[in-house]
């Protein structure tokens, strides 16, 4: 297949797609990976050798426009520059600390900028490395602070797989493997998206609290991988409000939607909301590994050391390299970036709604900012990705069944980009609708 893409490295190029190099990397890796963690075709996936802004090469010297931030987490773009003069910079200093003993000086540096964009003054945060490990400790300690082990979660919700974020996410299909060692805790509600569902879940979430047996929500202020769904206007002020009547602790998981993914700091912000626990992860370390687990002071101090021991923390606690890299994410927000997340929306919004009128299989557009989800007919969200593929671009699937097409693009890429990616989008989903109408 011959395409002419234009990218940053290099003019516009015309190139035939290989796979030979991915492919034989494929099959030497799954002889040393565990079989579980890659599903793959001949079609699909490719291996990455480098990545700059919104461009990606795969190890056969194929070149692709990024529509996925890499799962969120290449917000400010791949090896953003102001990211890597921070990385640079700590790694003349300091490559490991002693998180809990000795703290290395960045730590502090990038907890107080990431408490100053917190909606109140009073959040004080816990940092690790992944976005499981800041809804560990968010349960952890919520638990602490009320003695109740129940939460209420939404279907659809994706927090995590390690043993306390299982609790509250959703699909069966992380679970129930792992049914035996889950103790019950999550009690999941529907994910509203509209004002009468809505009304009928705060009422059920009443019921819920009202049985005295929970003591925490849980809730992704945009719903990733459920499927990029949007709460109502209203929906997150008034769960907050019946938290706070119940002595619930409110936790918002801004994991995916956080850190400038969707025009404001936080997702949840557009509602002024303050909540008593922020989870963060995947933009906040641009590429490094880097999560946050901010906290009001009666969660955050319900946990106290005991016997000299820091009861909840891990050998890589407030790494300094990640934490440098932080701050470097926050600094490239700050020159400018953080306003292009809204355009971006509105470029792919208008392009989805003009499909929306073309071709049946585009079903619901839905999202805010960079974040945006288009639901497709079934098997063809699926198709689009690995058509886009071929073409030059990579996007993924988001949907319990894979039927929404995630366009999460790093806040670099230009409108030129944007558009050249949107326009191959097209052209995988008018090859797929034909493919659907033959068979
Ligand atoms: C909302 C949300 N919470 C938590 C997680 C888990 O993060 P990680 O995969 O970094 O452990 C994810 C990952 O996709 C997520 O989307």
């Amino acid at each position: 297949m011959l395409s002419s893409v234009r990218f940053r490295w290099g003019v516009s190029v015309t190139r035939k797609y290989s796979k030979a190099r991915s492919s034989a990397a494929l099959k030497a890796l799954s002889k040393v990976e565990v079989g579980q963690v890659m599903d793959f075709t001949s079609d699909f996936p490719v291996v990455i050798e480098k990545a700059s802004g919104a461009a990606v090469i795969d190890v056969d010297g194929n070149r692709y426009l990024d529509m996925t931030s890499f799962f969120g987490a290449a917000l400010v773009g791949h090896r953003n520059p102001v990211v890597l003069g921070a990385i640079r910079r700590q790694l003349g200093r300091l490559l490991h600390g002693m998180g809990d003993v000795h703290p290395p000086a960045v730590k502090a540096k990038f907890l107080s900028k990431l408490a100053k964009r917190m909606p109140a003054p009073d959040y004080k945060g816990l940092l690790s490395l992944n976005g499981s490990d800041a809804v560990e400790t968010a349960l952890k300690f919520a638990t602490a602070a009320t003695k109740k082990a129940g939460i209420i979660a939404f279907k659809g919700a994706y927090h995590g797989l390690t043993g306390g974020a299982l609790e509250v996410t959703w699909n069966p299909v992380f679970r129930s493997q792992f049914q035996s060692t889950l103790a019950g805790r999550g009690r999941f509600v529907p994910y509203p998206t509209d004002h009468e569902t809505a009304a009928k879940v705060l009422e059920k979430v009443e019921q819920i609290a009202s049985s005295g047996e929970v003591g925490a929500i849980i809730i992704e202020p945009i719903l990733g991988r459920g499927g990029i769904k949007v709460p109502p206007p209203g929906f997150l002020s008034d769960l907050a409000k019946l938290a706070a009547r119940h002595n619930l602790v409110f936790i918002t998981d801004e994991i995916y939607c956080g850190a400038g993914r969707t025009g404001t700091y936080l997702a949840s912000d557009i509602e002024g909301l303050a909540p008593d626990v922020i989870c963060l992860g995947k933009a906040l370390g641009g590429g490094m590994p880097l999560s946050a687990c901010m906290m009001r002071p009666w969660v955050a101090d319900a946990v106290h050391g005991a016997s000299h021991e820091a009861v909840h923390t891990s050998t890589f606690l407030g790494h300094p390299i990640a934490c440098a890299a932080g701050l470097g994410v926050m600094q490239a927000l700050d020159k400018g970036l953080a306003g292009r997340a809204a355009q971006i929306g509105g470029l792919i919004t208008n392009k989805a709604q003009e499909w929306q009128q073309k071709y049946p299989v585009v079903l619901e557009i839905r999202g805010r900012g960079a974040m945006i989800g288009i639901e497709m007919a079934p098997g063809v969200a699926s198709q689009v990705v690995a058509i886009a593929l071929r073409k030059g671009v990579m996007v993924l699937t988001e949907g319990v069944s894979n039927e929404t097409l995630a366009l999460m693009p790093p806040l670099v890429i230009t409108d030129r980009e944007l558009n050249r990616a949107l326009n191959i989008i097209e052209s995988a989903i008018v090859e797929s609708q034909k493919s659907l109408i033959i068979t």
